[in-house]
């Protein structure tokens, strides 16, 4: 039978704030890379031909971004949602597309290494109506938590306040049709949103069967910033070293480690200790970029150190006068030494942003 992708990309990303004041929280860059991009080609890596997207419906944003899938070898259709009525809502606008396949719906902020072959694979073989992929949290009551008894899904309850276990339902699902049975049955919860817990649990009390795995090597769900960070981290461990054409080193520069120098980047007299990203065109002057560090496109950091931290694209971080770290920072955003007498500093900042000053 054939498989469908469908990778959900909507929402608010409120906890992402400011940065999704501007941007889709799913087209954040991890390692320079938007977040969704994982999606897809995990999709595409696994053999899936169709992707469908579901998208808000009042901004073209991401088929902007992502446009028609070609570029991975597949083929995508977006499927607009009206509202962010819940994630089991994403599931039943998409049934007519989706059609009699089976499907892997995929959240678009969530990151896997690994890929998904072994989860159809588990699903096939289990003849399982839903397969749910499990990962160890130490905040269980963040997420969709199953309570499992004598090796059975029993239960599955959307952020609980007391968890009945240790784990996460991660943002993988792998179903045959009859979530749509679910999906179309269930009622909102108090917050208003179709959950796609309630989907699960309707599904146990249907009699259904629920397969699972536990997810091995990471997994992220990318909600917080602090979450975007550990993602980049594991994802610029998981890179390979490689220097683009057009890329200049100057011989009082000293690059260590798994580092990527995208095009036309020049790094004078500066360290660079990977793992990290300097994106294209952009120049380490005088400067310190450390492990776990992206640097978006277009960017500049002159007498400056920055370490485990995302910097996004066209920013300007010159005289920074300490090290700047565990930062997320938007889109030419600029960190410059105040001129004049007194020392000051002076800030410029947008809506719900957030400094922490030495
Ligand atoms: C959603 C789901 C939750 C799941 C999580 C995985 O939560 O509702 O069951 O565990 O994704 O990322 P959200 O991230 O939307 O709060």
């Amino acid at each position: 039978m054939k498989w469908k992708a469908l990778i959900a990309s909507g929402g608010k990303g409120t906890r992402l704030r400011p940065i999704t004041h501007t941007q889709n929280k799913h087209l954040i860059p991890i390692a320079n890379k938007p977040i969704l991009h994982y999606a897809i080609e995990a999709a595409s890596a696994a053999g899936i031909k169709d992707v469908g997207i579901v998208t808000n419906a009042d901004s073209d944003e991401v088929p902007r971004a992502i446009g028609d899938g070609s570029k991975w070898g597949v083929r995508i259709t977006y499927i607009l949602q009206e509202a962010p009525l819940g994630l089991a809502h994403v599931v039943k606008i998409a049934e007519d597309y989706i059609g009699g396949d089976n499907f892997v719906f995929y959240l678009g902020d969530n990151m896997v290494v690994g890929g998904l072959n072994k989860y159809l694979d588990a699903f096939s073989k289990s003849g399982a109506n839903c397969f749910l992929t499990l990962a160890k949290v130490k905040d269980p009551e963040r997420f969709g938590v199953p309570e499992i008894k004598d090796g059975m899904i029993v239960r599955v309850e959307e952020k609980p306040k007391t968890p009945r276990s240790r784990y996460a339902v991660a943002g993988i699902y792998i179903y045959d049709s009859s979530i749509f049975k679910a999906v179309n049955d269930i009622k909102p919860s108090g917050r208003g949103e179709l959950e796609i817990s309630d989907a699960h649990q309707y599904l146990i009390d249907h009699k259904y069967k629920i397969g699972f795995s536990e997810i091995t090597g990471w997994w992220k769900d990318t909600g917080k910033p602090t979450d975007l960070l550990e993602a980049n981290r594991l994802v610029l461990e998981n890179t390979d070293p490689l220097i683009e054409s057009g890329v200049e080193i100057d011989a009082g520069s000293d690059i260590a480690g798994r580092v990527v120098l995208q095009k036309s980047c020049k790094i004078r007299n500066s360290k660079v200790r990977g793992p990290a990203i300097i994106g294209e065109g952009s120049t380490i002057e005088n400067g310190y970029i450390g492990p776990f560090t992206s640097i978006g496109a277009g960017s500049y950091v002159a007498n400056s150190e920055v370490e485990y931290s995302i910097i996004l694209k066209g920013c300007k971080i010159i005289d920074a006068g300490m090290r700047i770290e565990g930062s997320l920072l938007g889109n030419d955003v600029e960190i410059v030494r105040a001129d004049g007498k007194p020392r000051v500093q002076r800030f410029m900042i947008g809506d719900q942003s957030r400094v922490e000053v030495a």
